[in-house]
């Protein structure tokens, strides 16, 4: 006798002794929960990882911008289209809340205390303290930093010693982005810590933040312990409006966040970038020759100023990040019923309110030959230019302070890769600044093509909430100078 048949049969006996009534009812029982679990292992273990997320462009046609679907027993609430994202990344304090969605993964990488750990309150004012290392006069001295991380990275890692090769963009970038980032956030004793066996450290992070990780966050799943704490340095003479001074505990765990914050966002779009620039070799050359002709010849190293003498290594960062957005789920909890406007609903507290402004991005409306990877659309007179209707343009302009400075108030831009409100990235203009300086001189060293010379790019990876490019996604290159 099977161990199953003998672990059922007692069942069976006294499944047999109940009237027929308790029988229905028994079996109905049994019916829902078994829809469940099969619903349950089907997101769990057959879920597409190259499909967008939930199918919000399926969805979308199917139920239009606001609809709500059952995500492993929740009900989630999704709100599509630039008054969607108004909707929930505008949402009132009262309304809508992040850190009840996010601190049960990103409290075990930044430590206690900080970011969604802490009320609103607490995190717009750290806010403030992180965006004082993000300042103008901070990124002229960070352009040399990075721009000799990249560097000794090429000139130094053993597989980029020879004339060409195949570099693993996920691999590269993850280990680039830790490296530049760190040093220039942290110093360089910070950075002197770091060494390239972090990378899969960090691909263990990223996969802590998929969606399971969300609703069942206390089952021991891949990525949810991180032993990534390196010791950070003081944030100087800072106190909180209370007149609180910065515990250590606080100031260092606002290092880890910095530093953690933009490394997942960072390194998939700088492998979105590389893996771009082999599809259309074209377009690197046209980035190496606007140097030579903004720089001169001979390409002095690259300081700060250059970087706004470079529209089309601008343009390269702002394209990327319109088609390959890294995080293209945004999560907030409802705390109060909201209605939508201009219908007769009302999403209760007990739904998760869920954003996608990656959508927006590529939306035919905005943004002609949405799908085309165009770095030239941002030019005023490009065929594909965004027709980016401001529909509340005077809201739009203007501007709220949160507690960490002025921001756009309105969020009616389908282009917020950043985010919106009061949860908008902080790190936005250090990362232009990381991308920009890697894309140029990544582009005054290699030549890039794809491994089989043809056109094609690989899928992305939606299975955690930071978007990535589906591995192996390897590029051909080769020295320029070998070239
Ligand atoms: C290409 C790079 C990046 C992208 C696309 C990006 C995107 C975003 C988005 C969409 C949000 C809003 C999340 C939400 O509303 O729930 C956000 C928040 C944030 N980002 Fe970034 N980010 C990037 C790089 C960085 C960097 C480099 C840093 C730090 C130096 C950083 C620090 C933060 C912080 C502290 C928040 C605030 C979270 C909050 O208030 O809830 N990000 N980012």
């Amino acid at each position: 006798m099977g161990v199953f048949q003998q672990a059922i049969e007692p069942l069976q006996e006294r499944f047999q002794e109940l009237g027929t009534g308790s029988q229905v009812g028994v079996s109905f029982v049994a019916f829902i929960f078994l829809a469940v679990v099969l619903n349950v292992l089907k997101q769990l273990f057959f879920s597409n990882p190259n499909e967008p997320p939930m199918f919000f462009k399926k969805m979308r046609a199917k139920h239009g911008d606001v609809y709500t679907f059952v995500l492993l027993g929740k009900k989630m609430t999704v709100c599509l289209g630039t008054k969607g994202n108004d909707f929930i990344l505008n949402g009132k304090l009262r309304d809508v809340n992040a850190e009840e969605i996010y601190t049960v993964l990103t409290t075990p990488v930044f430590g206690r205390d900080v970011v969604y750990d802490c009320p609103n309150a607490k995190l717009m004012e750290q806010k403030k303290f992180m965006k004082g290392s993000l300042t103008t006069e901070a990124f002229r001295s960070y352009v040399p930093i990075i721009t000799e991380e990249v560097n000794n990275y090429f000139r130094t890692t053993s597989t980029y010693k020879a004339k060409s090769g195949t570099m693993n963009v996920a691999k590269a970038m993850a280990e680039v982005t830790i490296f530049t980032a760190s040093h220039s956030l942290q110093g360089k004793e910070i950075r002197d810590q770091f060494d390239e066996s972090l990378a899969d450290l960090y691909h263990d992070l990223d996969m802590g933040f998929t969606a399971i990780n969300f609703i069942l966050h206390w089952a021991p799943l891949p990525g949810t312990r991180s032993e990534t704490t390196p010791s950070a340095p003081r944030l100087m003479n800072a106190t909180y409006k209370n007149g609180i001074k910065i515990p250590d505990h606080e100031i260092a765990h606002m290092m880890i966040a910095l530093l953690m914050a933009g490394q997942h966002s960072s390194s998939s779009t700088s492998s979105w970038i590389m893996l771009r620039l082999a599809q259309n070799p074209e377009i690197m050359e046209e980035l190496y020759q606007e140097q030579v002709r903004a720089l001169g010849k001979d390409l002095p190293p690259l300081q700060y100023e250059d970087l706004a003498k470079l529209p089309l290594n601008q343009a390269i960062i702002k394209e990327t990040l319109r088609l390959h957005a890294p995080i293209h789920s945004i999560m907030r909890a409802v705390k109060s019923p909201m209605p939508v406007p201009g219908s007769k609903w009302v999403i209760p507290t007990s739904h998760t309110l869920l954003s996608a402004p990656g959508l927006s991005a590529s939306d035919p409306q905005f943004f002609p030959s949405p799908d085309a990877w165009d770095p030239h659309r941002w030019e005023k007179d490009s065929p594909n230019a965004p027709t980016i209707v401001r529909q509340e343009a005077e809201e739009d302009d203007e501007k709220i302070d949160y507690g960490y400075g002025l921001v756009s108030k309105g969020a009616g831009s389908p282009y917020l890769p950043f985010g919106a409100g009061r949860h908008r990235c902080i790190g936005e203009h250090f990362a232009n600044v990381q991308l920009q300086t890697l894309v140029a001189n990544v582009v005054r060293t290699f030549k890039f093509k794809n491994v089989d010379g043809g056109k094609t790019i690989v899928g992305t990876d939606y299975q955690s909430l930071f978007s990535r490019p589906l591995e192996p996604c390897n590029i051909h290159w080769e020295r320029r100078d070998e070239a």
